[in-house]
């Protein structure tokens, strides 16, 4: 793995050299065509799209659990699936919010995706404290994936088993599990989730890939390694957090660059930033809706694009503006306003599933 990370330089300019000339050929900005929609609703979508959930939401607003039921196929948990909130102690575990969001998704037909079983940034304490072998640390993290992913075989139908192992400098980041594993704990967590649900579909869930060419570098060059050594892999995630200035050749770009490892690709967490500066005087305009509006739609046309065993899916990190993590910027990133009404963005992604 190291040596793929010190190629880095060299195989950036190849890469990006080759797919901008592949991009351009085949996928020319200046030839991307937009029909008016042919479909009206996001549940007629050829692929499913869905929001990031949580319990205390679908349990306490009316409106917000209408319009996951009314307009979704599938669905994630924003907070409740990661380890920080399962794992309360070795073997001890919380498993009321997950087992609630599971089975609102199956009453529901939803398609349920997991997020996210190994990600740096939600190591419960008894973790980062935990004294170890190796061997210790891979039993620890293949008790808690087996007993997550063994608990809800079947049913949660994929998940995003590594998350955000990668800098900003495309190199691989420190964690509690590189630390103690070294970095064959990636390989390792595929392996595990995939013995304890062989159906299961396994993702590396990954951001940046909109604007970083040594993120997305790195992600392919670790998406090819994982797939030659035969790691249980199927798809990538792309996070997909994007500004409302960011432009159609980057989306394109971004989803393109990611399918070329062939794997299934989610658009994992979609939002539409109109406030990324967090500009506490920020003023909603009809004009940055349609902004808005025209990137949701760059997604689910690029999507569009891909053959269609590698289209996973798109989902909404949220459901509605006041339920976004961003939502304090203040600001509206969602597909759904604050009365939970369809923004112009709705008919943006509708524009963008276009099919003749
Ligand atoms: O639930 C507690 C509440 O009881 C407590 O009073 C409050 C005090 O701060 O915290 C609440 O928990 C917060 C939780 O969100 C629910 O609001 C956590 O502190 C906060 O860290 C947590 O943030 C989440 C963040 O991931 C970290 O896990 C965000 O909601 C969530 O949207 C965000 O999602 C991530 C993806 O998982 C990975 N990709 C990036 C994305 C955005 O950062």
């Amino acid at each position: 793995m190291k040596k793929i990370f010190l190629i880095i330089p060299l195989a950036l300019v190849l890469l990006v050299s080759c797919d901008r000339e592949e991009f351009n050929s085949d996928n020319s900005i200046a030839v991307v065509e937009y029909p008016l929609a042919n479909i009206a609703s996001l549940k007629e979508a050829p692929y499913p799209i869905g929001g990031a959930l949580t319990p205390n939401n679908l349990k306490n607003n009316a409106a917000y659990k209408q319009t996951v039921i009314n307009e979704m196929t599938s669905m994630t948990s924003e907070n409740a699936m990661k380890m920080a909130n399962i794992s309360r102690g070795r073997k001890q575990y919380f498993w009321d919010d997950v087992d609630y969001l599971v089975n609102f998704g199956i009453e529901n037909k939803m398609r349920v995706h997991g997020h996210t079983l190994i990600w740096h940034n939600s190591t419960p304490a008894w973790i980062t404290s935990f004294v170890g072998t190796k061997e210790d640390w891979k039993l620890i993290m293949k008790e808690y994936i087996q007993d997550v992913v063994g608990r809800y075989k079947g049913k949660i139908k994929s998940w995003d088993v590594v998350n955000e192992v990668i800098d900003d400098n495309g190199v691989l980041r420190e964690s509690v599990w590189k630390k103690n594993i070294g970095e064959e704990f990636i390989a390792l967590a595929f392996q595990y989730a995939h013995e304890a649900d062989p159906d299961a579909i396994l993702f590396y869930n990954e951001y940046g890939h909109e604007y970083s060419a040594a993120r997305r570098l790195a992600v392919y060059q670790l998406a090819m390694k994982l797939k030659a050594e035969n790691v249980p892999i199927n798809g990538l995630g792309l996070q997909m957090h994007v500004p409302v200035t960011r432009s159609e050749a980057d989306i394109r770009y971004a989803i393109f660059s990611a399918a070329k490892t062939g794997f299934k690709i989610h658009v994992s967490e979609l939002d539409v930033a109109l406030n990324p500066s967090l500009n506490k005087s920020f003023v909603l305009t009809n004009e940055l809706l349609q902004q808005q509006k025209d990137v949701y739609r760059y997604a689910a046309k690029a999507m569009m694009e891909l053959p269609v065993e590698q289209q996973y899916g798109i989902t909404f990190w949220g459901v509605a503006d006041p339920n976004s993590f961003l939502s304090s910027g203040p600001d509206f990133p969602a597909v759904f306003d604050f009365t939970y009404k369809r923004k112009p963005a709705y008919d943006g992604l509708l524009q963008g599933f276009y099919k003749k």
